[in-house]
């Protein structure tokens, strides 16, 4: 069974992330969803937050598609699930030199493990989590770029934070 994990912040997944896992699923028996606990980002959602959205988002994609939290290097959680592939979106130019850092760094760190880039439909090349919280801090109607539960969350988030 070939596994790919699908690493990020995730904060919040909107439509890009999902495009990209549905390209994943084409490829791969099984793509683990690993959201990142000790990001550099101070995310809006906290670690469990954003493990149950995903969960309410992929669940209609029953066994093939899970979802994990992770601590600690990538390489190493993806070892511990016997997984064979990372999988990162690329949506534009300005996206290859990180991830083309990362990709290298993964290599050196565990040679089999390859990275797979997958890209978005080009109508999601522009989005991305922080456009997506700036609109709904702000009131904004954010239902073109996130799933109907992920936009309840973020109406819900800004009147707390209000
Ligand atoms: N559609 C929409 N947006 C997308 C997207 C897509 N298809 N693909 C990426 N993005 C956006 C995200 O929303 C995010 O936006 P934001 O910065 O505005 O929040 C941005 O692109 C990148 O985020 P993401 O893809 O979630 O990755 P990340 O950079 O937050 O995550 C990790 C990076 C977690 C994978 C990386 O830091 C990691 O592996 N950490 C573990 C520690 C480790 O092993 N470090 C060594 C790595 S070499």
């Amino acid at each position: 069974m070939k596994i790919a994990i699908y690493p990020g912040t995730f904060d919040p997944i909107t439509y890009g992330h999902i495009d990209v896992l549905e390209r994943a699923m084409e490829i791969f028996d099984k793509v683990i969803i690993a959201v990142a606990r000790n990001s550099a980002k101070q995310p809006l959602f906290s670690d469990d937050e954003r493990v149950e959205m995903i969960h309410e988002v992929v669940k209609k994609y029953g066994k093939n598609v899970a979802v994990d939290g992770f601590d600690g290097l990538l390489v190493e959680y993806a070892a511990s699930k016997r997984a064979v592939a990372i999988v990162r979106g690329l949506r534009a130019v300005s996206d290859f030199e990180y991830e083309f850092q990362m990709a290298l760094t993964n290599r050196k760190l565990a040679k089999k493990l390859m990275t797979v880039f997958l890209m978005p439909h080009e109508k999601y090349t522009y989005l991305n989590s922080s456009l997506v919280r700036e609109i709904a801090m702000h009131g904004g109607d954010v239902r073109d770029f996130v799933p109907p539960s992920v936009a309840r969350r973020l109406r819900k988030k800004a009147k707390e934070l209000s």
